[in-house]
């Protein structure tokens, strides 16, 4: 049997943990996987483009486990009464390829998403970091806002979006939040003016620049979330120009990330470096480091293989045969119960109990 986990289950799982805890267990597991870089078969994402947005599909396996994720890109979805991203993936048995879960990612993508961001900026940011520009106010946007505020005491927020509805819901979303001061910009620019950190995490299909290098103060800290598509960066050229810039998989993100913008040899390091110390992460108090996240398999990998256990341990999820159990597994045909003689009864197959 494969386990089938629903949003309704990753509700129940943040309900029984708590967001900031969970947030923080995704961070911790997607390090402990990116300390093992070398461990896995990696993959640049499978994209399909269309006029209104993207397809990808996201695989990644080390010895034991197989992941891949389905999640789309589609920036006038809200339109329609649909979000932007949705996702779902599976995980499954590399000794014999049985997919064990099948989950939904889209509230896990938001998580795992906020949790990477963290990881990076804890290696990148100035310690001490406390303010944070969060330009782009959909969907992500409170999953960043509360992984920076648990996990690296973010406690002043400036908010800015194009549609000041989004905003207004996030700032409903955040009202409760203790210790989170939140103000509402009128501008990106009067967003990121003083900001330690500045993540941007907008969709847009055309090509809209949202940061560029007159903005720049020394020693910021710039998370680009939403720039994860061929003909969709966030950042200008210059801004990249004036920093130092890291990566997820460095081929994955010369395609799709800001630095798509560059020069093919534009120096960029991957953050596993980072976190294996084999690279440094930020030099110097005055020096600009940018994430340019992506999105890239081994961050739902790792969630993936956390929310299944920790599903498990709460007996979430439900018990789905996707996969036939067979009586004799070369006697797939026999599922279908159907006889061949003419006018002979169509009786089910023979299924097993698994
Ligand atoms: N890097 C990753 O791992 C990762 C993961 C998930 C999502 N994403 C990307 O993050 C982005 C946001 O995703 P979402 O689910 O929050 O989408 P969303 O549609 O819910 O929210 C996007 C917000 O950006 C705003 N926006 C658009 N253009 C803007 C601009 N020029 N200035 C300010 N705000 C602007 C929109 O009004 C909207 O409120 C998408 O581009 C998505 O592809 C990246």
């Amino acid at each position: 049997m494969t386990t089938l986990i629903t949003p309704r289950d990753i509700a129940g799982i943040v309900a029984a943990h708590g967001l900031p805890a969970l947030l923080q267990r995704l961070e911790a597991a997607i390090t402990a996987d990116f300390r093992r870089w070398g461990e896995f078969d990696k993959v640049a994402r499978v994209a399909s483009h269309s006029g209104a947005g993207v397809i990808e599909l996201m695989p990644v396996a080390d010895a034991h486990r197989y992941a891949f994720k389905y999640v789309n890109g589609h920036p006038g979805n809200h339109r329609l009464g649909l979000p932007t991203v949705m996702a779902f993936g599976v995980l499954a048995d590399v000794a014999t390829g049985r997919p064990e879960v099948l989950s939904e990612l889209t509230l896990t993508t938001a998580m795992r998403t906020a949790a990477t961001s963290v990881m990076a900026a804890r290696a990148l940011a100035r310690p001490g970091a406390r303010s944070m520009a969060l330009v782009g106010n959909g969907a992500q946007s409170e999953f960043q806002a509360l992984a920076f505020h648990h996990g690296l005491g973010i406690d002043r927020l400036a908010l800015f979006d194009v549609d000041p509805a989004a905003t207004r819901k996030l700032q409903r979303n955040l009202a409760g939040v203790a210790g989170l001061k939140l103000r509402v910009a009128s501008s990106v620019a009067d967003a990121v003016r003083g900001a330690d950190i500045v993540t941007t995490v907008t969709a847009d299909k055309r090509r809209a620049t949202i940061v560029t290098p007159g903005m720049i103060e020394p020693g910021m800290h710039l998370n680009a979330v939403g720039g994860d598509c061929p003909g969709k960066p966030e950042l200008a050229p210059g801004v990249l120009a004036g920093a130092r810039v890291f990566v997820e998989y460095e081929p994955q993100s010369r395609i799709e990330g800001d630095v798509q913008q560059m020069p093919a040899d534009f120096p960029v390091t991957e953050l596993w470096r980072v976190l294996t110390w084999t690279a440094d992460g930020r030099r110097s108090a005055d020096e600009v480091t940018v994430f340019d996240s992506v999105g890239f398999a081994l961050e739902d990998f790792s969630a993936l293989s956390l929310v299944a256990e920790l599903a498990r341990g709460l007996q979430l999820g439900a018990r789905i045969d996707l996969i036939p159990a067979l009586a004799d597994p070369r006697d797939l045909y026999g599922l279908l119960g159907v006889s061949e003689r003419p006018g002979a009864a169509q009786v089910p197959g023979r299924l097993l109990a698994a």
